[in-house]
């Protein structure tokens, strides 16, 4: 049997470099921390990278059971940055692992005492070493550090199922197949024979089987290889992404299993992307996993919080994980929610030597074996970010990923026209006004928007309207031009280096703040919703007398997937505003009022739009005209949060009228007062940002009831309370990965 256990508790961590730390008994200060953890808590902006780019160091006790015997012991770890080395007992397994957004094993059967505990340490350099991608060169985003994602103890047999490939086939028939190729592992010095089935269950329900008979070699792998026919499944696709669990099991009762998704994928010579046959013109956002205040290092609610935002707030169809491969929590969801992926290998307009290529490609081979199984992904990105052609590494490149999967589309991201093509698919991050003529016929636009056009949330509303135009203009070219789509920069503000950004070391590209908190932008890419999905009414304005120039409150520009919008001010309608004709691919454009009269010194009234829908009323937005915040608000992502030391929840903060908008100038102090089992991660008190902030509560290792308060000078929010579920319920919970 194979047990997988989640060991993310209970770890010791230390934020020096003391070798010291992998022997027993060791008199060194340790702090206790849970995984997924950052080697440094920060501010969310105005710090350098250098207070965390050091070497820590991490351990802790593992009991390995008399019981296990005779098996194989693993740790599994998926995620440390940037450069980890392991040891048990005092002694160093294997070499340094490099690369902090991979996965990597340990075998550590060698090295333990059954029946007793074990000491088990991580060295982990988080500096920017110039031999790992995306380092040498300038890059435009931080990696932070830390041990950053989960990792799991695991016991299996010698011999076992490592990893398998799934390629669905005959998706447009009424009998669909799947072929599953699987590797199995024999670790022992005498051979094996023995059957290996292979089970794709809907839910709980098992719906075909296969068994065949494997023989391996002694301290070989072999590929056990099933062919299902007829299947009689549904399909994946954005609005039912159905999904199906496969599950691969060897005589001896090994076992592994994965998500599977029947869906076709096609990027065709007529320029359209075709997903289950239907042309889908790609729209999306890129991505970057890093987060205020604890950097890469988010559990995986939050995780997967960003991917229901990105397709359910945002409305995109597609995301691109620049520029590397991404949280598996954030992935998985992906899967689940139905939104389309580029993912790509680390980097940033760097190419290293020989030696830096050979850890690029090593990181393309774990990002496509761990990857492959996901419907979601229907691209690999194969160059480094923007670097300059290099014929050899991307030709190995390319054809790496085509020899680990035959089923997806190869693109490589640069920002030139005229660079070789090696791939299947010119990806292109253009940041022209007006976007640049296609350069093969096979054309994504992968990047636009960003630094041509940075904006906060607190920016002057004529900068705040820009920044949409600039999208909506970009927007109309995708959809007009024979291209597959086109993917902004980017989703969220992120944290960068001193030579990009604003000067507090954050870049405000994002259509969201960093606490994913949405700038008047997000309604554009909401707007192109169908009304039937949800209803979008969003002005884009702060509605104030003074502080467009000269007076001016119009033109006024509203974001709507409403048919018809109606603008009342002070409660006199001055009739339908009309839509924007210069955007007419859009799905729905925005609107704009011309003329409002009135002027500087003149008298103001609130503002009220209607948004209408086949003739009938179906949403209306009113905004205040005085200035005064009148309610604080504040809210939690979640009702509960998980025991575990780690597992967080966002709370968010808002300054508002009395209809609930924000108030962009409000900059008060908040005063947080938490009882129960949880800390605040971020500054409490703590300054509201243009009228909202967040920071996250994070659970201690104890459940009961967390219980928050939030108050300004002058405004308290409603009481807020929140379970922490207790630990033994996630602990007990045997993970089959
Ligand atoms: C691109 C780059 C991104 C980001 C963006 C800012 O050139 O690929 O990582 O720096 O510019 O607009």
């Amino acid at each position: 049997m194979r047990q997988v256990l989640n060991i993310n508790t209970d770890w010791q961590f230390t934020p020096r470099d003391e070798p010291l730390a992998q022997f027993e008994g060791a008199k060194l200060e340790f702090e206790r921390v849970s995984l997924p953890h950052s080697n440094m808590l920060l501010p969310h902006n105005n710090f350098s990278e250098t207070e965390y780019c050091f070497v820590s160091w991490y351990r802790r006790d593992i009991f390995v059971p008399l019981e296990n015997m005779g098996q194989r012991v693993f740790v599994d770890f998926d995620g440390v940055m940037i450069a980890a080395q392991v040891f048990v007992n005092g002694v160093a397994v294997e070499g340094e692992h490099r690369g902090g957004f991979t996965p990597f094993s340990r075998d550590i059967t060698e090295f333990v005492r059954f029946g007793a505990v074990n000491l088990l340490s991580v060295r982990v350099d988080s500096t920017e070493r110039a031999d790992i991608p995306p380092f040498g060169g300038l890059v435009d985003y931080l990696c932070f550090g830390g041990i950053y994602r989960d990792v799991f103890l695991r016991f299996s047999d010698h011999v076992f199922v490592d990893n398998m490939a799934t390629l669905t086939g005959q998706i447009l028939e009424s009998e669909k197949s799947l072929v599953v190729n699987a590797r199995v592992v024999n670790t022992n010095s005498a051979p094996a024979t023995m059957t290996a089935q292979a089970n794709l269950y809907d839910t709980d329900t098992l719906i075909a089987s296969q068994k065949i008979q494997i023989t391996l070699e002694p301290g070989c792998d072999t590929a056990a290889y099933f062919q299902f026919q007829h299947l009689n499944v549904s399909l994946w696709e954005l609005e039912h992404p159905k999904l199906y669990k496969l599950e691969v099991q060897l005589q001896n009762g090994d076992a592994l299993s994965t998500q599977v998704g029947f869906r076709s994928a096609e990027f065709r010579e007529d320029g359209a992307f075709y997903l289950n046959g239907k042309a889908l013109k790609l729209r999306g956002l890129n991505r970057h996993q890093s987060f205020p205040y604890i950097g890469m290092a988010a559990p995986a609610r939050l995780q997967r919080k960003d991917a229901e935002i990105i397709k359910f707030d945002l409305a995109c169809n597609i995301v691109r994980t620049s520029h590397y491969p991404q949280s598996p929590h954030f992935l998985n969801h992906c899967d689940e929610v139905g939104l389309l992926v580029l993912e790509e290998i680390p980097g940033w307009q760097h190419i290293g030597d020989t030696a830096w290529q050979e850890v690029s490609k090593l990181e393309l081979r774990a990002m496509i074996e761990r990857d492959r199984n996901h419907p979601s992904i229907i691209m690999w990105g194969v160059r480094i970010n923007e670097s300059p052609d290099d014929h050899d590494f991307y030709s190995a490149t390319n054809q790496l990923a085509h020899e680990l999967d035959p089923s997806r589309a190869t693109g490589g991201i640069r920002c030139f026209h005229g660079s070789e093509l090696l791939e299947d698919v010119y990806t292109m991050n253009d940041f022209q006004y007006d976007l640049g003529t296609p350069d093969a016929k096979k054309y994504l636009v992968t990047e636009y928007g960003g630094h041509m056009y940075p904006t906060k949330t607190f920016d002057q509303e004529e900068r705040v309207v820009k920044h949409m135009l600039h999208h909506a203009h970009i927007l109309e070219q995708v959809y007009s031009m024979p291209i597959f789509g086109g993917i902004g920069w980017s989703a969220f503000d992120y944290n960068t280096h001193a030579q990009f950004g604003s000067g507090d070391r954050i870049c405000y590209h994002g259509v969201m703040d960093i606490f994913r908190q949405p700038k008047l932008i997000a309604a554009l890419y909401a707007s192109q919703l169908e009304v039937s999905e949800r209803v979008v009414l969003e002005p884009m304005t702060y509605w104030t007398r003074g502080d467009l120039d000269e007076g001016r409150i119009s033109p006024l520009w509203i974001c709507s997937n409403c048919d018809r919008v109606d603008v009342l001010v002070d409660g006199i309608n001055l009739g339908a505003a009309r839509r924007l004709e210069r955007f007419s691919h859009l799905l729905n454009p925005p609107f704009v009022m011309d003329h409002i009269p009135g002027g500087w010194g003149q008298h103001f009234g609130e503002l009220e739009v209607l948004g209408y829908s086949g003739g009938v009323l179906v949403e209306r937005k009113k905004i205040a005209a005085d200035g005064v915040p009148v309610k604080l608000e504040a809210q939690l992502d979640d009702d509960q949060i998980n025991a575990d030391g780690a597992d967080m929840t966002r709370l968010s903060l808002q300054a508002t009228d009395q209809y609930g908008n924000i108030q962009p100038f409000a900059f008060d102090v908040v005063n947080l007062e938490v009882s129960g089992p949880a800390v605040i991660v971020g500054p409490n008190p703590v300054a509201l940002i243009g009228g909202r902030v967040s920071v996250f509560v994070k659970a201690t290792t104890d459940a009961g009831t967390i219980r928050i308060r939030a108050k300004t000078a002058r405004l308290a929010a409603k009481p807020l309370t929140l379970h922490s579920a207790a630990l033994e319920e996630i602990r007990l919970l045997e993970l089959s990965r």
